[in-house]
């Protein structure tokens, strides 16, 4: 079988006394759209913040494309290839939404060079081009007539697509998704789930918690139910949602 682009074994995270993930091994196949499903507090976004470098975990090893990534920070993560997206999302809510696209340019060599090294031709460059592709990317994701609206004036949904559009500015490899669908009208999900489609078609893997369990039926699989921090059961949805020891999971009784 073909190594997994993303690989957790044994990851353990505690906030004190609550063991968040409890020993978490899960794998994610190049070019799946795998969905992560759970029960509230299974530790769902606590194993988002530990792969994408925002939390170190107390043990356990993380691979991403083979190459070690655990307790590595979370720009190092990014320029490897992984993206995410926030349960809530936090845009710069004052700044535009262009702007919100600039600030997450990778290896900003404008803001880092500026004043120790006189090459103003190359940055000059290197700034157009990053302008350039922001504006693909709204393009693309329909907020091009948004583009100098104050981000913090966005409806919620509106905000979820700007998410997804600032994980795209490192043009990542794999893109870890929270609740992409919370909150979002229905119109603004086809968007979504076209949007999401045409990023995997062009081969970009994902990882998808969601609550909205016809967003999961739709684009998902495999789907990995999380419950107390650990995977409890993989496969299609199909069969996940009929498995009994995943409605004990949600509904806390035996099924
Ligand atoms: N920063 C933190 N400090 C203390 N406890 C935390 C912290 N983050 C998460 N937890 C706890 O860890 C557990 C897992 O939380 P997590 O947010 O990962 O769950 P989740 O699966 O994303 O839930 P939901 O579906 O509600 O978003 C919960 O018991 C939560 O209260
Ligand atoms: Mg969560």
């Amino acid at each position: 079988m073909a190594e997994p682009l993303l690989a957790v074994r044994d990851v353990v995270k505690r906030f004190g006394g609550v063991e968040a993930l409890a020993g978490c091994s899960l794998d994610v196949a190049a070019g799946s759209i795998t969905g992560l499903i759970g029960p509230n507090g299974a530790g769902k976004t606590t194993l988002f913040n530990v792969v994408s470098g925002l939390t170190a975990p107390e043990a356990g090893r993380i691979a991403l494309g083979g190459a070690r990534i655990d307790g590595r920070p979370g720009h190092a993560i990014a320029r490897l290839g992984l993206a995410r997206t926030f349960q809530i999302p936090r845009p710069l809510a004052r700044m535009t939404v262009l702007e919100n696209l600039l600030v997450y340019a990778p290896d900003q060599a404008g803001e880092r060079l500026r004043g120790l090294v006189s090459r103003p031709k190359t940055i000059a460059r290197q700034e157009a081009s990053i302008r350039a592709r922001a504006n693909e990317i709204l393009r693309f994701m329909e907020l091009a007539p948004l583009a100098s609206d104050p981000a913090g004036t966005l409806s919620g949904g509106q905000k979820k697509l700007l998410e997804l559009a600032r994980a795209l500015m490192g043009d990542p490899r794999i893109i870890l998704l929270d609740e992409p669908g919370a909150g979002v009208n229905p119109t603004l999900m086809r968007s979504l789930v076209a949007r999401i489609r045409e990023l995997h078609a062009r081969g970009v893997t994902f990882l998808l918690i969601e609550h909205d369990m016809d967003l999961v039926t739709e684009l998902c699989d495999p789907v990995i139910v999380l419950a107390e921090g650990r995977r409890l059961v993989e496969g299609p949805f199909a069969e996940v949602r009929r498995d009994p020891r995943v409605l004990e999971a949600y509904l806390g009784v035996p099924a």
